[in-house]
């Protein structure tokens, strides 16, 4: 690259529409330019979960807006730009369709250079976009539709090295924030309430643990939570705000040593392959959680990594990141043409088996 590279992104895999523009020049950290997001929450909020349908709606009426939106912020029209990537999948289908065919559409009108991303690879790459890790590094992604340990030595090279068999973790802490009557989304009023409790008081399970491998399980703390909940209402013949407070701060803790746990077998996994500055990066809306982030320091302080989280608005699902994926693949020339297609599933990792389950927020890859 001699000269620099200037790419938009457009994402809309699942209930946020956003667009952004990601410049790079050599020897410089990429540069975000603009980054918009309409979020969809309000609209599904009466339904409890994403509404495909009503989603895929929503992305297409607002696209065009947000890109209109990321030029303006950018101060750039379609003729300073050198591509244009979107989201060509793992997602909720019509929403993904949304997105291609927007693209294409610019595409096919200015001509620039069409690039499909995974938006996987777009979470999975974002540590090089805020903090220039270098390959190879291990990721973390977790959130309300994922949670997988990732191997990364290359922009299109992924290694899956363990992943949830059934819920993802921000999936739990949602049901568990319903199941409590707190508010959505779960996560923070879970790790909240958390804060006043005691993590002992009510033992709950921690699938997996005794299992040697990096693979996860979260659903059956939803129901331990049920149980424990229902037990206490019966007993007590209701839920004191202590009770309450003890079963989140039980419930996230026994999150937290799943993870810290996982991670350090992934890490052993990743050591092995001798990094030269090892470095463990988080990503998703769980990797916001306080108590998580501080297990995962301490597990990365004693395997002498550096931890990296991106701050949490790129964390979370983004056109950023998709932006700067796109030209990752750009740069070593990959393209796609008119004839791209938006795939519901799309395991970044093509060589390991896949994992059982499907979340929430649509496919799990
Ligand atoms: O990455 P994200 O914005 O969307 C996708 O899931 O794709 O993640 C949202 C998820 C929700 O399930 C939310 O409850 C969870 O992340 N979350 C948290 C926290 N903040 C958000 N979970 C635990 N602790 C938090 N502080
Ligand atoms: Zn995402």
């Amino acid at each position: 690259m001699t000269q620099g590279l200037t790419v938009l992104g457009l994402e809309s895999s699942c209930d946020d529409t956003a667009a952004a523009i990601v410049r790079q020049t050599p020897g410089v950290h990429a540069e975000i330019l603009s980054s918009v997001i309409f979020g969809q929450t309000d609209l599904h909020a009466a339904f409890g979960g994403v509404v495909p349908e009503l989603a895929a709606r929503a992305h297409a009426e607002k696209l065009d807006i947000c890109v209109k939106q990321a030029l303006d912020d950018s101060g750039l029209t379609f003729a300073d730009l050198d591509a244009i990537a979107v989201t060509a999948g793992p997602g909720l289908i019509g929403g993904v369709m949304s997105g291609v065919m927007c693209a294409k559409g610019i595409s096919a009108a200015t001509g620039l250079p069409l690039i499909g991303v995974n938006h996987l690879a777009g979470h999975a790459l974002t540590p090089r976009l805020t903090d220039g890790v270098a390959f190879p590094y291990l990721m973390l992604l977790v959130s309300g539709g994922h949670c997988q340990y990732l191997l990364v030595r290359g922009q299109d090279d992924f290694t899956r090295l363990g992943g949830t068999i059934d819920d993802a973790p921000g999936e739990a802490f949602d049901k568990t924030a319903r199941l409590l009557g707190l508010q959505q989304p779960g996560g923070p009023s879970v790790e909240a309430e958390a804060l006043m409790g005691d993590p002992n008081a009510i033992r709950f399970p921690r699938p997996l643990l005794d299992r040697p491998d990096c693979n996860m399980s979260f659903s059956g703390l939803k129901t331990a939570l049920l149980r424990a909940r229902d037990q206490i209402v019966a007993e007590k013949a209701g839920l004191t705000r202590q009770d309450r407070a003890n079963l989140c701060a039980g419930f996230q803790q026994a999150v937290v040593d799943v993870l810290a746990e996982k991670t350090r077998r992934a890490l052993r996994i990743y050591m092995e392959i001798g990094p030269s500055d090892p470095v463990v990066a988080v990503a998703g809306g769980v990797a916001a959680n306080q108590a998580i982030r501080s297990a995962l320091l301490t597990v990365c302080a004693e395997a002498g990594a550096t931890f990296v989280a991106p701050p949490l608005k790129l964390c979370t699902d983004n056109a950023a990141m998709i932006a700067y994926a796109g030209l990752e693949r750009f740069r070593t020339g990959v393209q796609d043409d008119l004839t791209l297609t938006a795939r519901p599933r799309w395991p970044l990792d093509q060589h390991s088996p896949s994992l059982i389950g499907s979340g929430r927020k649509g496919a799990k890859a």
